[in-house]
């Protein structure tokens, strides 16, 4: 059996089921026997690769409830281009509405050059934005983990990547993406303008900075700020209010750094950080860096989370329009995007761990997708991997082929 995987996933928030969630859509939950949890889940394929990779992330998840006894009840549901072409909008109001009454919700991908060039309200990545507003999931976390087996895959150097384990928490709901004024208008020579604001408001930055102390607190307890208080009025709240939330978390050792810094010391000396926290913008660029280091976009995981209600799971991979309905999509970024929503989403540890364990196990056994494989190493597509990540999770077959 492979080691499990080092990734300090760890649940930040109570889940419905260690609380006293009432259920708001009793006609489409799993009646919960009194001797297995029950879990109703929305399943966004979306576009490109995303059906592909749910795909084998739903068959993973299936044979995983079997294993622990764990009831899923799925709904799958358009969204993105594919919602487009069947509803004429990006986010129709049943996909919000399910996902809204869902224990988690699990999305593929989204977009594809068929859309480009959509008005802005009929693009695909509209209807992601509506999602996370509607959702309410303010949190994104994104580990960045380089494993053993893929150190090679780094472009940085062998001893620079190898034992990198971070985590990047990204506000996800305010900031200059949803801050007003904005938009386009013309100054006093007549020349046009572009403008967006970057705002925060105390209570916004106390609540990501609390989900940022709580998960630094599970992994090594060492957190990183990073704002850009020398220059910005906003960072310069950032800074103060993350200050004060440090003395809730005296166990957690918090720094802080410029973002420009930032972005030289993850590409410098990546294991340094621990969990850094970061407002949206500096947190989308970031968690992108970061994500290289790892050198497999086909790998990496992402939650989104709230205050209450579901989480948001998905890997941080596009649609992949290059490679969509050939086979060849790597599916683990999904497959630990349900093992997320597992540890994060549900709270069902075990599960999460059996089937991170799973994903090293497969990867220990050769296997690889085109995007991680190199010489000597066995080259299969996206249904194969699938296959053997299930013999992985599935004890009653040996690990070792
Ligand atoms: N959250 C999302 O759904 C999301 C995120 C990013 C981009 N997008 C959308 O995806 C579309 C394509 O965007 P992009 O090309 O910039 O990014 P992308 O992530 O889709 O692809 C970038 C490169 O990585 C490869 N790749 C991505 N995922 C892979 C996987 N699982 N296995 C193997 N190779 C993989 C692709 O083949 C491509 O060469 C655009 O429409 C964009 O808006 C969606």
């Amino acid at each position: 059996m492979a080691a499990s995987l080092q990734f300090n996933f760890k649940p930040v928030f109570p889940t419905k089921s260690s609380t006293n969630y009432a259920p708001k859509f009793n006609t489409i939950r799993c009646s919960a026997s009194p001797t297995s949890k029950s879990y109703f889940i929305t399943l966004l394929p979306g576009d490109g690769i995303g059906p592909e990779v749910i795909s084998v992330a739903k068959n993973a998840l299936q044979l995983i409830a079997s294993l622990e006894g764990i009831k899923f009840k799925f709904n799958e549901m358009p969204m993105g281009g594919a919602a487009l072409d069947l509803t004429g909008v990006p986010l129709p109001e049943e996909t919000l509405l399910s996902a809204e009454q869902s224990d988690a919700v699990l999305l593929g991908a989204i977009g594809g050059y068929k859309w480009d060039k959509n008005e802005k309200h009929l693009k695909p990545e509209t209807g992601l934005l509506q999602l996370r507003e509607g959702l309410k999931v303010f949190a994104n976390l994104r580990p960045a983990t380089v494993l053993p087996q893929l150190v090679d895959a780094s472009t940085l150097k062998k001893e620079v990547a190898e034992g990198v384990d971070l985590m990047v928490v990204r506000e996800l709901t305010g900031g200059i993406y949803f801050g007003k004024p904005r938009g386009f208008s013309t100054n006093e020579n007549g020349e046009e303008l572009g403008f967006n604001t970057e705002v925060y408001a105390a209570h916004e930055i106390d609540r990501i900075a609390r989900v940022a102390f709580e998960t630094a607190r599970k992994r090594h307890g060492k957190l990183c700020s990073v704002d850009k208080a020398n220059v910005l009025e906003a960072s310069m709240l950032w800074r103060k209010r993350v200050s004060m939330i440090a003395s809730e978390y005296p166990d957690v050792e918090l720094s802080h750094m410029y973002v420009d810094n930032a972005a030289m010391q993850l590409v410098r000396n990546p294991k340094q950080f621990d969990t850094i926290v970061t407002n949206n913008i500096f947190g989308d660029i970031l968690s992108d860096e970061a994500s290289m280091i790892t050198g497999s976009i086909g790998m990496l995981p992402s939650a989104s989370l709230g205050e209450s209600g579901p989480g948001l799971f998905e890997p941080i991979h596009g649609s992949a329009p290059d490679i969509a309905g050939q086979d060849k999509a790597n599916p683990l970024a999904t497959v630990l995007s349900a093992a997320m929503l597992l540890k994060y989403g549900l709270g069902e540890e075990k599960a999460a761990q059996r089937i991170e364990a799973a994903v090293l196990d497969t990867l220990n056994r050769g296997f690889r997708t085109g995007d991680i494989h190199s010489a000597g190493l066995n080259l299969v597509g996206c249904k194969e991997m699938g296959e053997q990540v299930l013999k992985s999770i599935d004890s009653t077959v040996p690990a070792a082929v």
